[in-house]
């Protein structure tokens, strides 16, 4: 499947991860966290449910996402047959997958296989403290999922800025939805979606001026289009994508998301990718940069922004490495052993490998970082 958990990516982090085991030093890789942000119905969780690969998230018209989804992706490496990976099947949405399952924060040791009664629990649990006319809340729900076909990275889904309440709404809405939506991406370790359906103004565009607050660089700030579809003919977001609107950094990515037929026939994610690809590549205005276009491209961008993460942090990891591997040759010295076999040895052949692996990666990748301007 096609997600932001890149499976070079992954081997990569698991790598990082086992060393640091191997050695005895706490796994320290941070990963940033990705949120979204964007008007009510702009498709926020539909891009989310996207990224993952995974059909779990309530969607629709209306106000749905009414209480922050915090989602942890934790990966837990797949048994091992015959010391040979077993290849999993993530296409099917609600296919029930031992090495892969949801907890809940409210719910603790109840596993969820089957991702469908995950969004039935989201569903239930939201009603659960807001009710059932349209009312928010900040109380985030926290949902694990463990895997081991992602990578160890929090995503949150958000409620959509909306500024005339209904329902049960406070009077003050604009502001309570903002505040909650601030205090998760005003930390400078998250990546911001700023998500606007391409069929409205960008110059309106409430997603942009919240992460223009948070982040005035557009450091972390990446324009998502969804809706592209639903453009009036004749009509498309090549300027924006040029720059020529509103420049950001970072840039845009175009996006076709189900529409809400499709939500309603439950199509799966597999089937929304590949008519998402046929769109760009046959569309006129878009076929001949379709690979700057789409989730996927959208996933590759948020992996490489994780890849310079993981590169910034790495002279603090090497470091801690050094120092491991110091008081390791001592002790072994003192023992008068010879270092061939040694952990030592073992940590100095994996920062040999790991610099390998991660050139690799990040000339696969390279290309992506100048092609951001169209
Ligand atoms: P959110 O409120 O921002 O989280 O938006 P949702 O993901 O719940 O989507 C709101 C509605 O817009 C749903 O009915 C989706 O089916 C629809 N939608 C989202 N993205 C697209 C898209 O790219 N194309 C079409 N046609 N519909 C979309
Ligand atoms: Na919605
Ligand atoms: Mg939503």
């Amino acid at each position: 499947s096609i997600n932001v958990n890149d499976p070079g990516l992954i081997t990569l982090v698991n790598k990082l991860q086992d060393v640091f085991a191997t050695v005895g030093v706490q796994p320290n890789i941070d990963l940033p966290q990705i949120a979204v942000v964007g008007s009510q119905s702009s498709g926020k969780s539909s891009v989310l449910e996207n990224i993952v690969g995974r059909d779990f998230l309530p969607r629709g018209t209306g106000i749905v996402t009414r209480r922050p989804l915090v989602l942890q992706l934790i990966n837990r490496p797949a048994a091992k047959a015959n010391g040979v990976k077993e290849e999993i099947d993530t296409s099917g949405d609600s296919a029930a997958n031992v090495e892969e399952w949801g907890e809940f924060g409210h719910i603790p040791g109840q596993k969820f296989y089957d991702f469908n009664k995950i969004r039935d629990e989201i569903v239930k649990d939201t009603e659960l403290k807001t009710g059932r006319n349209a009312g928010i809340s900040s109380a985030p729900i926290t949902l694990k999922i463990f895997s081991p076909n992602v990578l160890t990275l929090t995503l949150v889904d958000l409620p959509g800025l909306t500024k005339v309440p209904v329902g049960d709404q406070p009077k003050d809405i604009e502001r309570q939805i903002k505040n909650m939506v601030l205090q998760h991406i005003q930390k400078a370790n998250s990546i911001i979606l700023a998500v606007t359906a391409a069929n409205t103004d960008l110059a309106n565009s409430d997603g942009l001026k919240l992460a223009r607050e948070v982040d005035p660089e557009g450091q972390r700030t990446i324009g998502v289009l969804t809706k592209i579809d639903l453009m009036d003919d004749g009509t498309d977001v090549v300027d924006i994508l040029a720059g020529r609107i509103i420049p950001l950094r970072l840039g845009y990515v175009p996006v076709v998301n189900r529409g809400q037929r499709d939500i309603d026939n439950k199509k799966q994610i597999s089937a929304a990718l590949e008519h998402e690809r046929n769109f760009f590549e046959n569309h006129r205005a878009y076929r001949n940069k379709h690979a700057y276009c789409g989730t996927p491209y959208l996933a590759r961008k948020l992996n490489m922004i994780l890849m310079m993460h993981i590169k910034q942090t790495l002279p603090e990891i090497k470091a801690r490495i050094q120092s491991s591997l110091t008081k390791y040759s001592m002790e072994l010295a003192s023992l008068g052993d010879s270092m061939l076999g040694s952990p030592a040895n073992i940590v100095l052949n994996f920062i040999t490998e790991f610099a390998n692996d991660y050139r690799t990666l990040l000339e696969g990748n390279s290309q992506e970082i100048s092609s951001t301007e169209l």
